[in-house]
Protein backbone atom coordinates (compact mmCIF):
# COMPACT_ATOMS: atom_id res chain seq x y z
CA UNK A 1 0.00 0.00 0.00
CA UNK A 2 2.76 2.55 0.92
CA UNK A 3 4.51 1.55 -2.23
CA UNK A 4 1.63 2.10 -3.97
CA UNK A 5 1.58 5.80 -2.85
CA UNK A 6 5.13 6.36 -3.41
CA UNK A 7 4.54 5.17 -6.89
CA UNK A 8 1.12 7.07 -7.38
CA UNK A 9 3.07 10.32 -6.01
CA UNK A 10 5.42 9.83 -8.64
CA UNK A 11 3.52 9.30 -11.57
CA UNK A 12 1.17 12.19 -10.71
CA UNK A 13 4.31 14.26 -10.27
CA UNK A 14 5.44 13.02 -13.87
CA UNK A 15 2.52 14.12 -15.64
CA UNK A 16 0.52 10.65 -15.65
CA UNK A 17 -2.40 9.64 -14.31
CA UNK A 18 -3.50 7.46 -11.74
CA UNK A 19 -7.05 6.09 -9.92
CA UNK A 20 -7.93 6.88 -6.48
CA UNK A 21 -10.57 6.20 -4.16
CA UNK A 22 -13.33 8.16 -2.44
CA UNK A 23 -16.00 8.01 -1.08
CA UNK A 24 -18.67 8.52 -4.32
CA UNK A 25 -16.81 6.69 -6.96
CA UNK A 26 -13.19 5.92 -7.98
CA UNK A 27 -11.31 8.87 -9.78
CA UNK A 28 -9.10 9.63 -12.67
CA UNK A 29 -6.54 11.81 -11.38
CA UNK A 30 -3.85 14.04 -12.53
CA UNK A 31 -1.96 17.34 -10.59
CA UNK A 32 -3.65 20.17 -11.51
CA UNK A 33 -0.46 21.42 -12.25
CA UNK A 34 0.71 19.10 -14.87
CA UNK A 35 -1.16 19.68 -18.61
CA UNK A 36 -0.20 16.61 -19.81
CA UNK A 37 -1.53 14.62 -17.01
CA UNK A 38 -4.95 16.71 -17.42
CA UNK A 39 -4.65 16.04 -21.24
CA UNK A 40 -4.36 12.29 -20.51
CA UNK A 41 -7.37 12.31 -18.44
CA UNK A 42 -9.30 13.23 -21.27
CA UNK A 43 -7.78 10.82 -24.05
CA UNK A 44 -8.07 7.97 -22.03
CA UNK A 45 -11.47 8.44 -20.68
CA UNK A 46 -12.65 9.91 -24.42
CA UNK A 47 -13.83 12.71 -22.64
CA UNK A 48 -15.03 15.88 -24.51
CA UNK A 49 -13.08 18.70 -23.60
CA UNK A 50 -16.43 20.80 -22.78
CA UNK A 51 -17.28 18.78 -19.68
CA UNK A 52 -15.23 20.33 -16.73
CA UNK A 53 -13.44 18.20 -14.07
CA UNK A 54 -13.48 18.27 -10.49
CA UNK A 55 -10.55 19.84 -8.43
CA UNK A 56 -9.72 17.13 -5.28
CA UNK A 57 -8.38 19.52 -2.31
CA UNK A 58 -6.93 17.78 1.24
CA UNK A 59 -7.20 21.61 3.12
CA UNK A 60 -9.27 24.38 2.86
CA UNK A 61 -6.38 26.61 2.21
CA UNK A 62 -6.32 24.69 -1.03
CA UNK A 63 -9.29 25.19 -1.93
CA UNK A 64 -9.40 29.03 -1.31
CA UNK A 65 -6.83 29.31 -3.39
CA UNK A 66 -8.48 27.82 -6.68
CA UNK A 67 -10.86 31.44 -6.08
CA UNK A 68 -10.54 35.06 -5.96
CA UNK A 69 -13.82 35.70 -4.06
CA UNK A 70 -13.98 33.02 -0.76
CA UNK A 71 -16.78 33.88 1.27
CA UNK A 72 -18.37 33.18 4.74
CA UNK A 73 -21.07 30.77 2.86
CA UNK A 74 -17.81 28.71 1.09
CA UNK A 75 -16.14 28.75 4.94
CA UNK A 76 -19.47 27.17 6.18
CA UNK A 77 -20.33 24.88 3.64
CA UNK A 78 -16.77 23.15 3.80
CA UNK A 79 -16.60 22.97 7.28
CA UNK A 80 -20.04 21.99 7.85
CA UNK A 81 -19.57 19.19 4.75
CA UNK A 82 -16.01 18.59 3.77
CA UNK A 83 -14.71 15.63 4.11
CA UNK A 84 -17.67 14.74 2.23
CA UNK A 85 -19.87 14.25 -1.14
CA UNK A 86 -20.09 18.15 -1.94
CA UNK A 87 -18.77 20.05 -4.79
CA UNK A 88 -18.86 23.50 -4.58
CA UNK A 89 -18.78 25.26 -7.71
CA UNK A 90 -17.57 29.11 -7.07
CA UNK A 91 -15.83 31.73 -9.60
CA UNK A 92 -12.03 30.56 -10.55
CA UNK A 93 -8.63 31.83 -10.42
CA UNK A 94 -6.91 32.84 -13.41
CA UNK A 95 -4.55 30.13 -12.46
CA UNK A 96 -6.65 27.41 -12.73
CA UNK A 97 -5.97 25.88 -16.14
CA UNK A 98 -8.81 26.33 -18.27
CA UNK A 99 -8.80 22.51 -19.28
CA UNK A 100 -10.22 22.15 -15.83
CA UNK A 101 -13.00 24.28 -16.42
CA UNK A 102 -13.90 23.57 -19.88
CA UNK A 103 -13.36 27.66 -20.32
CA UNK A 104 -16.39 28.42 -17.95
CA UNK A 105 -15.29 31.20 -15.19
CA UNK A 106 -15.90 28.98 -12.52
CA UNK A 107 -14.18 25.74 -10.46
CA UNK A 108 -15.82 22.54 -8.87
CA UNK A 109 -14.01 21.73 -6.03
CA UNK A 110 -14.41 19.51 -3.23
CA UNK A 111 -12.33 17.59 -0.44
CA UNK A 112 -13.04 13.75 -0.96
CA UNK A 113 -13.53 11.24 2.03
CA UNK A 114 -10.12 8.65 2.09
CA UNK A 115 -7.55 8.70 4.14
CA UNK A 116 -5.65 7.28 1.06
CA UNK A 117 -6.41 10.06 -1.71
CA UNK A 118 -6.12 12.98 0.71
CA UNK A 119 -2.47 11.84 1.61
CA UNK A 120 -1.60 11.28 -2.01
CA UNK A 121 -2.76 14.89 -2.19
CA UNK A 122 -1.08 16.40 0.78
CA UNK A 123 1.96 14.58 -0.12
CA UNK A 124 1.58 16.31 -3.54
CA UNK A 125 1.11 19.44 -1.95
CA UNK A 126 -1.14 20.28 -4.99
CA UNK A 127 -4.95 19.33 -6.03
CA UNK A 128 -5.67 16.76 -8.09
CA UNK A 129 -8.34 17.47 -10.61
CA UNK A 130 -10.38 13.70 -10.99
CA UNK A 131 -13.51 13.07 -13.10
CA UNK A 132 -14.90 9.56 -12.58
CA UNK A 133 -12.68 6.80 -13.58
CA UNK A 134 -14.70 5.45 -16.73
CA UNK A 135 -14.99 5.79 -20.58
CA UNK A 136 -16.98 9.00 -21.73
CA UNK A 137 -20.76 8.30 -20.85
CA UNK A 138 -20.09 4.81 -19.25
CA UNK A 139 -20.97 3.11 -15.63
CA UNK A 140 -18.54 4.86 -13.10
CA UNK A 141 -17.22 2.65 -10.88
CA UNK A 142 -17.18 1.97 -7.55
CA UNK A 143 -14.00 -0.45 -6.74
CA UNK A 144 -10.69 -0.31 -7.77
CA UNK A 145 -11.21 -3.81 -9.92
CA UNK A 146 -14.14 -1.51 -11.73
CA UNK A 147 -11.36 0.59 -12.53
CA UNK A 148 -8.75 -1.78 -14.34
CA UNK A 149 -11.23 -3.42 -16.23
CA UNK A 150 -12.82 -0.07 -17.30
CA UNK A 151 -9.15 0.61 -18.52
CA UNK A 152 -7.71 -2.69 -20.01
CA UNK A 153 -5.63 -1.48 -22.57
CA UNK A 154 -4.12 1.29 -20.89
CA UNK A 155 -1.64 0.80 -17.71
CA UNK A 156 -3.08 2.25 -14.97
CA UNK A 157 -1.56 2.53 -11.57
CA UNK A 158 -4.90 2.22 -9.30
CA UNK A 159 -4.77 2.99 -5.40
CA UNK A 160 -7.33 0.62 -3.80
CA UNK A 161 -9.28 1.64 -0.81
CA UNK A 162 -11.91 -0.81 -1.52
CA UNK A 163 -15.52 -0.39 -1.93
CA UNK A 164 -17.22 2.64 -2.21
CA UNK A 165 -19.14 3.72 0.61
CA UNK A 166 -21.60 6.34 -1.11
CA UNK A 167 -21.64 4.45 -4.55
CA UNK A 168 -22.82 7.85 -6.49
CA UNK A 169 -21.42 11.41 -7.39
CA UNK A 170 -21.00 14.12 -5.20
CA UNK A 171 -23.76 16.84 -4.79
CA UNK A 172 -22.79 19.49 -7.39
CA UNK A 173 -23.81 23.31 -5.93
CA UNK A 174 -23.30 26.39 -7.40
CA UNK A 175 -22.48 29.28 -5.23
CA UNK A 176 -23.21 32.38 -6.40
CA UNK A 177 -22.75 35.51 -4.27
CA UNK A 178 -24.60 38.67 -4.79
CA UNK A 179 -25.05 42.00 -3.28
CA UNK A 180 -28.70 40.53 -1.36
CA UNK A 181 -26.42 37.15 -0.26
CA UNK A 182 -26.17 34.23 -1.99
CA UNK A 183 -27.46 32.15 -4.30
CA UNK A 184 -27.53 28.35 -4.49
CA UNK A 185 -28.33 26.08 -7.32
CA UNK A 186 -27.86 22.00 -7.06
CA UNK A 187 -26.41 21.39 -10.93
CA UNK A 188 -26.22 17.81 -9.80
CA UNK A 189 -28.27 15.66 -7.37
CA UNK A 190 -25.78 13.61 -4.86
CA UNK A 191 -26.39 11.62 -1.64
CA UNK A 192 -26.42 15.61 0.23
CA UNK A 193 -30.01 16.81 -0.29
CA UNK A 194 -31.46 20.27 -0.79
CA UNK A 195 -33.24 19.64 2.65
CA UNK A 196 -29.73 18.64 4.12
CA UNK A 197 -28.46 21.71 2.82
CA UNK A 198 -31.20 23.80 4.18
CA UNK A 199 -31.09 22.22 7.35
CA UNK A 200 -27.26 23.00 8.33
CA UNK A 201 -27.89 26.60 6.70
CA UNK A 202 -30.74 27.11 9.87
CA UNK A 203 -30.12 29.65 12.06
CA UNK A 204 -27.13 30.56 10.62
CA UNK A 205 -26.82 34.28 9.74
CA UNK A 206 -26.98 34.06 5.70
CA UNK A 207 -29.46 35.46 3.65
CA UNK A 208 -29.68 32.74 0.59
CA UNK A 209 -32.22 31.45 -2.15
CA UNK A 210 -31.90 28.46 -4.06
CA UNK A 211 -32.00 28.77 -7.83
CA UNK A 212 -34.35 26.01 -9.54
CA UNK A 213 -33.79 26.62 -13.44
CA UNK A 214 -30.56 24.98 -14.11
CA UNK A 215 -28.92 26.66 -17.49
CA UNK A 216 -27.47 23.90 -19.86
CA UNK A 217 -24.67 26.44 -20.03
CA UNK A 218 -23.78 26.20 -16.03
CA UNK A 219 -24.10 22.68 -15.91
CA UNK A 220 -22.09 21.43 -19.40
CA UNK A 221 -21.11 18.35 -18.30
CA UNK A 222 -25.15 17.24 -17.87
CA UNK A 223 -25.64 14.78 -20.97
CA UNK A 224 -28.87 13.37 -21.58
CA UNK A 225 -27.17 9.90 -21.93
CA UNK A 226 -24.49 8.77 -19.11
CA UNK A 227 -23.40 5.97 -17.01
CA UNK A 228 -24.74 3.54 -19.22
CA UNK A 229 -24.49 0.11 -18.95
CA UNK A 230 -22.96 -2.32 -21.70
CA UNK A 231 -26.44 -3.30 -22.56
CA UNK A 232 -29.60 -1.55 -22.93
CA UNK A 233 -31.34 -0.97 -19.56
CA UNK A 234 -35.04 0.24 -19.86
CA UNK A 235 -36.81 2.27 -17.42
CA UNK A 236 -40.47 1.00 -17.04
CA UNK A 237 -42.71 4.24 -15.51
CA UNK A 238 -45.81 2.54 -16.45
CA UNK A 239 -47.19 0.78 -13.71
CA UNK A 240 -49.57 -1.45 -15.47
CA UNK A 241 -47.03 -3.48 -17.76
CA UNK A 242 -46.82 -6.99 -17.83
CA UNK A 243 -42.94 -8.67 -18.40
CA UNK A 244 -44.47 -9.58 -22.24
CA UNK A 245 -45.81 -5.97 -22.77
CA UNK A 246 -41.85 -4.21 -21.33
CA UNK A 247 -40.46 -6.84 -24.16
CA UNK A 248 -43.42 -6.41 -27.20
CA UNK A 249 -42.82 -2.39 -26.59
CA UNK A 250 -38.87 -2.79 -26.47
CA UNK A 251 -39.19 -4.64 -29.27
CA UNK A 252 -40.67 -1.73 -31.39
CA UNK A 253 -39.38 0.66 -29.87
CA UNK A 254 -35.56 0.81 -29.21
CA UNK A 255 -34.54 0.31 -32.76
CA UNK A 256 -35.87 3.42 -33.96
CA UNK A 257 -33.46 5.26 -31.47
CA UNK A 258 -30.55 7.15 -32.91
CA UNK A 259 -26.99 5.35 -32.98
CA UNK A 260 -25.36 7.93 -31.49
CA UNK A 261 -27.00 10.56 -28.67
CA UNK A 262 -24.47 13.75 -27.69
CA UNK A 263 -21.53 11.07 -28.91
CA UNK A 264 -22.54 8.43 -26.37
CA UNK A 265 -23.22 5.41 -28.55
CA UNK A 266 -26.16 3.49 -27.39
CA UNK A 267 -26.03 -0.18 -26.92
CA UNK A 268 -29.15 -1.64 -29.60
CA UNK A 269 -28.38 -5.51 -29.50
CA UNK A 270 -29.31 -7.00 -32.69
CA UNK A 271 -32.15 -9.00 -31.84
CA UNK A 272 -34.34 -8.46 -29.06
CA UNK A 273 -35.24 -11.84 -27.22
CA UNK A 274 -34.76 -11.70 -23.54
CA UNK A 275 -34.77 -9.68 -20.54
CA UNK A 276 -33.83 -9.44 -16.65
CA UNK A 277 -34.91 -7.35 -14.23
CA UNK A 278 -32.59 -4.99 -12.79
CA UNK A 279 -33.83 -4.65 -9.06
CA UNK A 280 -32.25 -2.49 -5.75
CA UNK A 281 -32.51 -2.51 -2.51
CA UNK A 282 -35.57 -0.78 -1.44
CA UNK A 283 -33.70 1.51 0.44
CA UNK A 284 -32.51 4.74 -0.97
CA UNK A 285 -28.79 4.40 0.71
CA UNK A 286 -28.14 0.83 0.18
CA UNK A 287 -29.43 0.78 -3.35
CA UNK A 288 -26.79 4.04 -4.00
CA UNK A 289 -24.33 2.10 -2.69
CA UNK A 290 -24.90 -0.88 -4.81
CA UNK A 291 -25.91 0.85 -8.24
CA UNK A 292 -22.90 1.24 -10.25
CA UNK A 293 -21.93 -2.43 -9.17
CA UNK A 294 -24.82 -3.75 -9.79
CA UNK A 295 -25.42 -2.90 -13.23
CA UNK A 296 -22.04 -3.84 -14.06
CA UNK A 297 -22.72 -7.08 -13.18
CA UNK A 298 -26.11 -7.31 -14.74
CA UNK A 299 -25.04 -6.25 -17.93
CA UNK A 300 -22.58 -9.63 -18.11
CA UNK A 301 -26.12 -11.72 -18.22
CA UNK A 302 -26.81 -13.23 -21.23
CA UNK A 303 -29.95 -11.23 -21.99
CA UNK A 304 -30.59 -8.40 -24.66
CA UNK A 305 -31.59 -5.88 -22.14
CA UNK A 306 -32.41 -5.15 -18.70
CA UNK A 307 -35.56 -3.22 -17.01
CA UNK A 308 -35.83 -1.11 -13.96
CA UNK A 309 -39.43 -1.00 -12.52
CA UNK A 310 -40.31 2.99 -11.02
CA UNK A 311 -42.36 2.45 -7.91
CA UNK A 312 -43.96 5.59 -5.60
CA UNK A 313 -41.26 5.48 -3.06
CA UNK A 314 -38.76 6.30 -6.17
CA UNK A 315 -40.23 10.08 -6.22
CA UNK A 316 -38.96 10.89 -2.75
CA UNK A 317 -36.58 13.52 -1.87
CA UNK A 318 -33.72 10.66 -0.92
CA UNK A 319 -33.90 8.73 -4.46
CA UNK A 320 -33.01 11.86 -6.34
CA UNK A 321 -29.56 10.82 -7.18
CA UNK A 322 -30.01 7.34 -7.75
CA UNK A 323 -33.48 8.38 -10.10
CA UNK A 324 -30.98 10.86 -11.88
CA UNK A 325 -28.32 7.93 -12.58
CA UNK A 326 -31.33 5.48 -13.82
CA UNK A 327 -32.94 7.73 -15.94
CA UNK A 328 -29.68 8.95 -17.94
CA UNK A 329 -28.81 5.54 -17.59
CA UNK A 330 -31.09 4.15 -19.47
CA UNK A 331 -31.74 4.18 -23.79
CA UNK A 332 -35.51 3.57 -23.27
CA UNK A 333 -38.30 4.80 -21.21
CA UNK A 334 -41.67 3.27 -21.27
CA UNK A 335 -44.36 5.69 -19.93
O1 LIG B 1 -18.10 12.35 -6.59
C1 LIG B 1 -17.59 12.94 -7.54
O2 LIG B 1 -17.81 14.13 -7.75
C2 LIG B 1 -16.61 12.14 -8.42
C3 LIG B 1 -15.40 11.74 -7.59
C4 LIG B 1 -14.30 11.11 -8.41
O3 LIG B 1 -14.95 12.82 -6.87
N1 LIG B 1 -16.23 12.90 -9.57
C5 LIG B 1 -17.07 13.10 -10.63
O4 LIG B 1 -16.50 13.74 -11.70
O5 LIG B 1 -18.22 12.75 -10.63
P1 LIG B 1 -17.16 13.76 -13.16
O6 LIG B 1 -16.12 14.31 -14.04
O7 LIG B 1 -17.66 12.44 -13.49
O8 LIG B 1 -18.30 14.81 -13.06
C6 LIG B 1 -17.96 16.18 -13.04
C7 LIG B 1 -19.18 17.01 -13.26
C8 LIG B 1 -19.23 17.63 -14.63
O9 LIG B 1 -19.76 16.77 -15.60
C9 LIG B 1 -20.12 18.82 -14.38
O10 LIG B 1 -21.46 18.40 -14.43
C10 LIG B 1 -19.77 19.21 -12.93
O11 LIG B 1 -19.15 18.10 -12.35
N2 LIG B 1 -18.84 20.35 -12.90
C11 LIG B 1 -17.50 20.35 -12.68
N3 LIG B 1 -17.00 21.60 -12.75
C12 LIG B 1 -18.04 22.41 -13.02
C13 LIG B 1 -18.19 23.82 -13.24
N4 LIG B 1 -17.16 24.65 -13.19
N5 LIG B 1 -19.43 24.29 -13.51
C14 LIG B 1 -20.48 23.45 -13.58
N6 LIG B 1 -20.42 22.13 -13.39
C15 LIG B 1 -19.22 21.61 -13.12
MG1 LIG C 1 -18.60 10.87 -14.44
Amino acid sequence: MVTDLSLALDKLQNGDVVGIPTETVYGLAASIESEAGLKKIFAIKERPFFDPLIVHVASKQMAQALTPEWSPMLDFLCEHFWPGPLTLVVPKSANVNSLITSGLETVGIRMPKSSLTLTLIERLGVPVAAPSANKFGRTSPTTAEHVRSEFKNEDILVLDGGPCEIGVESTVLKVNRTKEGYELAILRAGQIKKTDLEKALRNRPFQYQFLENISKQDSPGHMKHHYMPEIPLVLVKNRAYTSQKIMDKTKQMLHQLPDVVEGVRLKKPSQIQSAKEFVLPDQSALAARELYAQLRLMAKEPVDFLFFRITDYHSREEWQAVMDRLTKAASLILD
